[in-house]
């Protein structure tokens, strides 16, 4: 009992003013101040020892949540290192694949050159029999010189050589765009003929795969609008997505004419057109402007559960080595990056049909660069 309390006590027992009976109350009361003053102590205590353990606890908890931040510290860098490391993998992916068409095309490149270069060696061969021709006439006495002739055979000589020079430059143009296709795209749009660019591909992927397989046949039919503008694309980069979507389109109907159906013809076809809106005030081409460039084949089409990923980059169904899944999403993007769009139809009988649709008239410089 605390000395207060107990001085209290001892001034009621001397007290003569108040009876027995209060005096044992008022002690009472003293008792029960006393044992509640003793119960609050103790209760204080208690929560200073909860205290005291709360702070230990939250100080262990502290340490834990910084090692915790240090090793999700350490994971993001890793994280970090991991992301650098896919996307050095994916540009070179991106490389790869440009390298794989690149190879698809060799052959056909070969093929394209060594007609040129045929034209280079026949032409030549005959103009040197022709100086030795001039030679005999020129040798002769000035009286029986043919001068009609001597005219005539420099004439053709002069016309070999044009011939010459024109084929020549015809090879030094497909090595030029040979080496475009490997290089890295520049990047600059130009006016360009897109239905040279089709046949041009066209014509050089059928001949690599002819080299690759030489029993795959297939019929390809062009379906040009000879009234096609020029547009301002890159023309490396469309080549491109030309290319991916005439070897898939091959590629479909190589494997269905293995299966043996009777009567089944492979068949690709590129159609161009333009989808015109209608001519906007003054006569002037607007932005509804399209071109379309679509090319389908007679192959067993796309089912319908993965036709939402094919686009999809790394999204393949051919084994190991005859695909990456990268082509239709290059080409996705590349069209995307010239303000236009690419579109698959797909139904089972009738193969597959891919459309890429492209304006007149794109941004300066909205070009990917890949
Ligand atoms: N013309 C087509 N006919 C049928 N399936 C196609 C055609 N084009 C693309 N595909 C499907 O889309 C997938 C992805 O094509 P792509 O991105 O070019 O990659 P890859 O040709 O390397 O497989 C192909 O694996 C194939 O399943
Ligand atoms: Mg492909």
């Amino acid at each position: 009992m605390t000395q207060n309390l107990q001085n209290i006590l001892s001034l009621l027992e001397q007290s003569e003013a108040l009876s027995i009976e209060k005096k044992n109350q008022v002690k009472d009361w003293i008792k029960e101040i006393d044992k509640y003053i003793v119960t609050t102590e103790f209760k204080l205590d208690r929560t200073e020892k909860v205290k005291r353990t709360t702070v230990i606890l939250l100080e262990e908890t502290i340490e834990e949540l910084d090692l915790k931040r240090k090793a999700i510290e350490e994971t993001n860098v890793t994280l970090q290192k991991t992301l650098e490391d896919l996307k050095a993998a994916q540009s070179q992916l991106i490389q790869s694949e440009k390298m794989a068409s690149l190879g698809e095309l060799t052959a056909g490149i070969a093929h394209e050159i060594q007609n040129p270069l045929n034209f280079v060696n026949n032409f030549s061969e005959v103009s040197n029999e022709l100086i030795a021709e001039l030679k005999v006439e020129s040798l002769k006495v000035e009286s029986e010189r043919d001068k009609g002739l001597e005219d005539e055979l420099l004439n053709d000589l002069a016309q070999n050589l044009t011939k010459i020079n024109h084929h020549g430059k015809r090879a030094s143009d497909i090595v030029k765009g040979m080496l475009e296709h490997s290089r890295k795209s520049t990047g600059k749009k130009e006016p360009t003929d897109i239905n040279a660019l089709c046949d041009e591909y066209l014509r050089l992927s059928y001949h690599g795969l002819k080299a690759k397989d030489n029993d795959f046949n297939a019929t390809f039919e062009t379906y040009f609008d000879p009234n096609l503008p020029k547009i301002d694309i890159i023309p490396q980069d469309i080549g491109r997505v030309i290319l991916n979507l005439i070897t898939n389109a091959f590629y479909a109907v190589s494997e269905r004419s293995k299966k043996g159906e009777a009567g089944y013809e492979p068949t690709i076809s590129i159609t161009t057109k333009r989808v015109d809106s209608p001519l906007g005030s003054g006569g002037q081409r607007g932005k509804g402007d399209n071109i379309q460039i679509s090319i389908s084949d007679s192959g067993s089409g796309i089912p319908d559960a993965i036709k939402d990923k094919i686009f999809q980059p790394f999204f393949t169904t051919k084994p190991t080595g005859k695909g990456t899944g990268l082509g239709l999403s290059l080409s996705y993007d590349i069209v995307k990056a010239h303000g236009g769009e690419l579109k698959v139809e797909t139904n089972k009988r009738e193969g597959c049909e891919f459309i890429i649709t492209l304006p007149y008239q794109t941004k300066q410089n909205d070009g990917p660069t890949l």
